[in-house]
C-alpha cells in the first residue's frame, strides 16, 4: 500500500531543498511545454535517444544552480562538468526518461541530488548525499529529501511500504538502452513476475526510486545506471525508510553498476532470489512462442 502522511502537509522546504526544488519545478514545466508541442529526436548511440529538451533543461537547470549555489560543482548527464573539486556537487539528470518523453508517452522527470564530498575525499570515493529533489511534470508531484530530516512528497512525509512478502508485492525495473543484447536482466524479470504481483517497466529510474520512497512499489532493481539516475532517488529511498544495496546485499555506491531499493521488509528476500538466479539455480524455462503456438493448438 502506498504509504504518505496527512499529518504534515506544511512541511518546510529547506534553503537547499527549496530554491532546488524550485529550480526542477520550473524545468519540469520547460519540459511538459517541449512535450506538449513535440520535440525532434537524436540518436547518442544506437538506440540512445536525446531531445532539445534534454539540452534546454539541463543549460536552464546549470545556470539556475550556479546563481542558488555558486559555491557548489554541477555534474550532469548532457555534458555539465563544473567545479567537481568543490565540497558539494549536483548531480543533475535534466530529463530522465526520455524514451518515454520522445514517444509521447508521460512518465519523465527532473532529477536533483546534492552529494557532500568531505575534503581530502579521494576522487573514486563517494561522498554523503545530503539532499534530493524530483519533479513529475506530469503529475506535478516534487519528491524532495535532506539527510536525517525524512522524505517528502507535495509537502507530505512519505516512507517506504510495509510489504513482507515478494508475492505481495508490486516492483520494478528498466533495461539499459545501450548492449542489451548483453544483459541478463530479462531472466530476472521473468523470475520475478512469477514470484511477485508483477514488475512495472516504466521508463523513469528516477521515478522507479521515488515510488519504492512513496511505498507504491516495494523494490527496484537495474543494472548499469549512472550517477544522475540514482543520486536523488537512493537518499528518497533511504530518507523513506527503505535499503538501497547491491544485488548481492553489499554496498551501493554512485558509480555502482547495479543497484536494488527496497522496503526492507523484502530485502533478504529478493538477495536470495537474486543469488540463486545469479548461480543458474532454478530457473523456469520459457517456451519458444513456437511451442507456445502448438500448446494453444492443442488447447493447454
Ligand atoms: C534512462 C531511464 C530508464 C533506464 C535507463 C536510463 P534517461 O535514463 O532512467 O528508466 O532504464 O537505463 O538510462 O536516458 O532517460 O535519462
Ligand atoms: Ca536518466
Ligand atoms: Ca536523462
Amino acid at each position: 500500500m502506498a504509504a504518505t502522511e496527512a499529518t504534515d502537509s506544511t512541511h518546510q522546504l529547506s534553503s537547499v531543498t527549496g530554491p532546488a526544488a524550485e529550480i526542477a519545478r520550473a524545468a519540469g514545466a520547460m519540459l511538459r511545454g517541449h512535450f506538449e508541442s513535440g520535440v525532434a529526436t537524436e540518436y547518442k548511440g544506437d538506440v540512445d535517444l536525446v531531445t532539445v529538451a534534454d539540452r534546454a533543461s539541463e543549460k536552464y537547470i546549470v545556470e539556475q544552480l550556479q546563481k542558488a549555489f555558486p559555491e557548489h560543482g554541477i555534474f550532469g548527464e548532457e555534458g555539465a562538468r563544473f567545479g567537481l573539486d568543490r565540497e558539494y556537487r549536483w548531480y543533475v539528470d535534466p530529463l530522465d526518461g526520455t524514451t518515454n518523453f520522445a514517444h509521447g508517452f508521460p512518465v519523465f522527470c527532473v532529477s536533483m541530488g546534492l552529494e557532500r564530498r568531505a575534503p581530502g575525499l579521494a576522487a573514486d570515493a563517494d561522498g554523503e548525499m545530503v539532499a534530493a529533489v524530483i519533479y513529475d511534470p506530469m503529475r506535478d508531484e516534487l519528491f524532495t529529501a535532506e539527510a536525517g530530516k525524512g522524505a517528502v512528497l507535495n509537502g507530505r512525509k512519505m516512507h517506504v511500504s510495509k510489504n513482507k512478502r515478494l508475492a505481495e508485492s508490486l516492483v520494478a525495473t528498466g533495461f539499459p538502452s545501450q548492449k542489451r543484447h548483453a544483459s541478463p536482466n530479462i531472466h530476472f524479470y521473468q523470475q520475478f513476475t512469477l514470484r511477485s504481483h508483477g514488475v512495472r517497466r516504466a521508463g523513469s529510474a528516477a521515478l522507479d526510486l521515488a515510488y519504492v520512497a512513496t511505498g507504491r512499489i516495494d523494490a527496484f532493481w537495474e543494472f548499469k545506471l549512472n550517477p544522475w539516475d540514482t543520486a536523488a532517488g537512493v537518499l528518497l529511498v533511504r530518507e523513506a525508510g527503505g535499503l538501497v544495496t547491491h544485488m548481492d546485499g553489499g554496498g551501493f555506491t554512485l558509480d555502482s553498476r547495479e543497484v536494488l531499493a527496497t522496503n526492507g521488509l523484502i530485502q533478504e528476500e529478493m538477495v536470495a532470489l537474486f543469488k540463486a538466479m545469479f548461480a543458474g539455480e532454478g530457473l523456469s524455462p520459457i517456451p519458444t512462442p513456437a511451442e507456445f503456438a502448438a500448446m494453444r493448438a492443442a488447447g493447454k
